[in-house]
């Protein structure tokens, strides 16, 4: 049966939400539906700020970071109004589905639209992997390494001054990046919201190495920790008043979100698009992709959003044995 499917991108842009885009615009074609792509998010489809996509206007984009359809969080969808403006505007289009890239906002946006009878699919795309129904989101990959890569830089400056780096990483409800990141430059510890933490016990950590000879040191901090009174600069200058050791702090910030898409984001991105247009191709509705023990899986909105996210304590705990 003949179909119109819509795709937006919304929330926190992500590296590879444009390879999604690309793999759920071309598997839509190939199988005979016309595609509309919506630009910024929500927003755009209550605007109405939408045009055809073919195969061809999807060329290109896959290597390239951030989203070419642009993305938004919407207040306005929230609202009743909202959400009857987009409703009148998929049905203007034609709509008779959609499939939207984000987080759990997004999702949330999708089961209040399905409520007045349009098909939604999700598919997680979000570089903090804090979608609670999966084990994988698009862009965490790269927005990782590129954690990572910076790390790399200031351990060079840091190793010739003799000071710790205090460095925050993004992830606003979540220590995913912090904790493998962590574990990957070989920080001394990394505050995440996951874990109870003790400042005072990773300064004393600190002075002790520094008495056995150690020069230089890490401390990332997961973005979520921090507010104000507690903010990485004071974390830094906390740690140098109680050691001695010239603390700097740095934020790396949007920087973690932009850049080409790794290897691994592309694929899992171009499985996930391909996947989103099988579940509505095969009479599915109102479903999220999501990865399990490395496969990929589907659940039903509702019960994605209810599910409980694990984080990876074991490798937090190994990360600080090893920092000796
Ligand atoms: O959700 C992705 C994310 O980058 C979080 O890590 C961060 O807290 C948030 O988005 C920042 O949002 P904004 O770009 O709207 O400031």
């Amino acid at each position: 049966m003949a179909m119109t499917i819509g795709i937006l991108t919304s929330g926190g842009d992500a590296p590879g939400m444009n390879a999604a885009i690309r793999a759920a615009t071309r598997a839509a074609i190939a199988r005979g539906y016309k595609v509309i792509g919506i630009r910024r998010g929500y927003q755009g489809l209550i605007e109405g700020d939408m045009f055809e996509l073919g195969v061809r206007d999807v060329s290109d984009i896959l290597h390239r970071g951030g989203t070419v359809l642009c993305t938004a969080r919407s207040k306005e969808f929230t609202t009743q109004a909202g959400l009857e403006k987009a409703k009148a505007n998929c049905d203007a289009a034609g709509m008779d589905a959609l499939i939207v890239i984000g987080g759990d906002g997004t999702y949330r946006g999708a089961l209040d639209l399905s409520r007045y009878g349009v098909k939604c699919i999700g598919i997680p795309g979000t570089i903090d992997n804090d979608i609670v129904c999966t084990e994988y989101t698009i862009g965490f990959d790269t927005a990782q390494n590129t954690a990572l890569e910076m790390l790399d830089k200031l351990k060079d400056t840091e190793m010739s001054h003799h000071r710790c780096s205090v460095v925050e990483v993004m992830g606003r409800n979540a220590g995913h990046i912090g904790v493998n990141v962590a574990a990957a430059t070989g920080a001394i510890d990394c505050l995440t919201v996951e874990r109870p933490f003790d400042l005072d016990e990773i300064c004393d950590k600190i002075s002790e190495q520094k008495e056995a000879g150690k020069t230089h040191f890490e401390l990332i901090v997961a973005e979520g920790v921090v507010h104000e009174g507690f903010t990485s600069d004071d974390i830094a200058k906390y740690i140098e008043a109680k050691t001695g050791v010239t603390s700097r702090a740095t934020v790396l910030g949007h920087v973690q979100r932009g850049g080409a898409p790794s290897c691994y984001d592309r694929v899992m991105a171009l499985k996930m698009g391909y996947y989103a247009v099988e579940l509505l191709a095969n009479g599915f509705k109102n479903r999220i992709v999501a990865v399990k023990n490395n496969k990929l899986v589907d659940y039903d909105i509702n019960e994605a959003l209810n599910m409980q996210k694990g984080y990876d304590e074991k490798l937090h705990s190994v990360l600080r044995i090893l920092s000796i």
